[in-house]
């Protein structure tokens, strides 16, 4: 192999599985194995296929539908491991066994109590008996780490002597650091004589945030793979996000020098296609792929990009597929950015339309930093009701009409010239406003019976008793979504308001409106 070439393994289906909360069904990896493909990764590590008949599922099913990559399975050294993994990845066109045993004192004498001599003896049968089942095997001495130096180069040594291809060095507890990590591997290569034979790996865990810098680190002192995770999960806080990985290598390669598979384009699918198989939201701000990336809050970086978007960016959003606002409203942007951003969503508003927006955008800004075209929309939407309450007759809400206690709530809602009160009751004040609302809006004319709340949050604000509330419901009626908004500093005052302005939404909007905002 060119010694230029580094290997991309990626681990998100068995290491980024094994942390709490990012359970992948057998549908879903495959699903993510696919994208791999197209993302161009090296290696995919399918799943532990003795860990349960889930996970022998999806590697036997990732190795005989998803072309392209080595498709790895992970066993302990253990035979029957071993048979269960070369069973999983029959029909494979790239098989790899990838067999673990711990080699640092304390998981040897604690976990696996076992002597050093014996551990080495199951890590060399392990590897023998993968390679009469496989030419791919790659092994790892758990906790390389914090491992005895001396011997882990003895193992090493051996496992490549009974015919491992890869040796992988992990930092199983993310306890190392660049300076420290990098050397252990320049060691590994000056001490283990057949060291050349095989691959050397790196595997790093991120508990002091070091992942991606350890994983570089052994990269240059002369490993050629690395593995990680798509956006970083993993045990605990997670492995080396994997895509940080990569854009080191591709945007700092007058640095590195090195190259890879990969095609950069397909890292924002790929790990928008994972947080959302896993139920999570990347976070903000995660390099690469998080909402934050590349969005430019400062006026003097909003200039800048504007000017010249290499001021602020050292890699093009669309280069790693990047979707987001990058250059989001704050609340120094004035009313020349807020109109003109207005005009660029659709809204032609005159200065009087745009004072009054300003207002509602400025109290958001406080609370959010950030104001994003969807906020826009809102607020927009918030402003066109109230006018349009009055206009066209929907149902308003002041805040002296409505009054709540302890499960207890009563409004007065305004249409048509005419007062309507009702009082409800519920576990929360917001539940038994909703109950009061529902019966105040009865009986006139729309059949709204059937309207059930689909979604609440609430954004409060920072300061005291008098910070403002932001909040937005969801209702249903039906296949219609409607979406209200409302600001107030007493947030059940502000739920209900939201709750009453979705219902005129969902009444006034066409159908295909609503879709545009929602
Ligand atoms: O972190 C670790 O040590 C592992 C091994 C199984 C490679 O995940
Ligand atoms: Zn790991």
């Amino acid at each position: 192999m060119d010694s230029k070439r580094v290997i991309i393994f990626d681990t998100t289906l068995r290491d980024g599985e094994q942390s709490p909360g990012c359970k992948m069904d057998v549908g879903g990896k495959i699903q993510i194995a696919r994208q791999l493909v197209r993302l161009g990764v090296d290696v995919i590590e399918a799943g532990f296929p003795i860990a349960s008949p889930g996970d022998f599922t999806s590697v036997q099913r990732i190795s005989r539908e998803v072309e392209g990559p080595i498709i790895a399975g992970l066993a302990r050294t253990r035979p029957e491991d071993i048979k269960e993994t070369i069973r999983a990845l029959t029909g494979a066109p790239r098989p790899r066994i990838h067999t673990f045993v711990a080699t640092s004192d304390i998981h040897m004498e604690k976990k696996l109590r076992k002597p050093p001599a014996e551990v080495v003896r199951m890590a060399v049968e392990a590897v023998e008996r993968a390679k009469s089942f496989c030419d791919d095997v790659e092994f790892s001495p758990e906790d390389a780490a914090r491992s005895g130096k001396d011997f882990l180069a003895e193992i090493v040594e051996r496992v490549i002597e009974a015919g491992a291809t890869t040796v992988n060095i992990p930092d199983t507890v993310g306890y190392s650091n660049p300076w420290e990590f990098g050397q252990l591997i320049e060691f590994l290569f000056e001490r283990v004589p057949n060291i050349s034979q095989a691959v050397v790996s790196v595997h790093c865990h991120n508990d002091l945030a070091l992942a991606v810098a350890n994983s570089l680190a052994g990269v240059m002192a002369g490993a050629r793979q690395v593995e990680g995770c798509i956006i970083g999960i993993g045990e605990r806080a997670g492995n080396a996000q994997l895509e940080a990985v990569v854009m080191n290598l591709v945007t700092r390669k007058d640095f590195f020098g090195f190259d890879i598979g990969v095609d950069t384009t397909q890292i924002g699918p790929t790990a928008r296609l994972v947080a959302s198989l896993i139920n999570k939201q990347i976070p903000d701000t995660l390099p690469i792929v998080g909402a934050s990336a590349f969005a430019h809050g400062a006026g003097i970086h909003q200039d800048g990009v504007i000017k010249d978007r290499r001021t602020y960016e050292i890699m093009t959003p669309k280069s790693v597929g990047w979707i987001g606002e990058s250059l989001p409203l704050v609340k120094h942007s004035g009313r020349r950015a807020l109109k003109d951003r207005l005009a660029s969503l659709g809204y032609q508003f005159d200065d009087e339309v745009v004072d009054q927006i300003y207002g509602r955008f400025v109290e958001l800004a406080d609370l959010k930093t950030y104001v994003y075209n969807n906020d826009l929309h809102l607020i927009v939407q918030e402003l066109r009701i109230r006018n349009e309450i009055r206009r066209e007759k929907l149902f308003d809400l002041e805040d002296a009409d409505i009054g709540y206690g302890p499960g207890y709530g009563a409004v007065t809602i305004r249409r048509n010239g005419q007062a309507f009160r009702a009082a409800g009751y519920g576990d929360g004040p917001f539940e038994a406003l909703c109950k009061a609302i529902m019966a105040a809006i009865t009986g006139h004319g729309e059949d709204l019976s059937a309207l059930k709340l689909e979604g609440y949050d609430v954004i409060k604000g920072a300061g005291g008793p008098e910070a403002i509330a932001w909040v937005e419901v969801r209702v249903r009626l039906g296949d219609r979504l409607a979406l209200g908004r409302s600001g107030d500093p007493d947030t059940i005052k502000a739920s209900a308001k939201a709750f009453i302005y979705a219902i005129n939404h969902l009444l006034q909007v066409p159908v295909a409106q609503l879709a545009a905002v929602l």
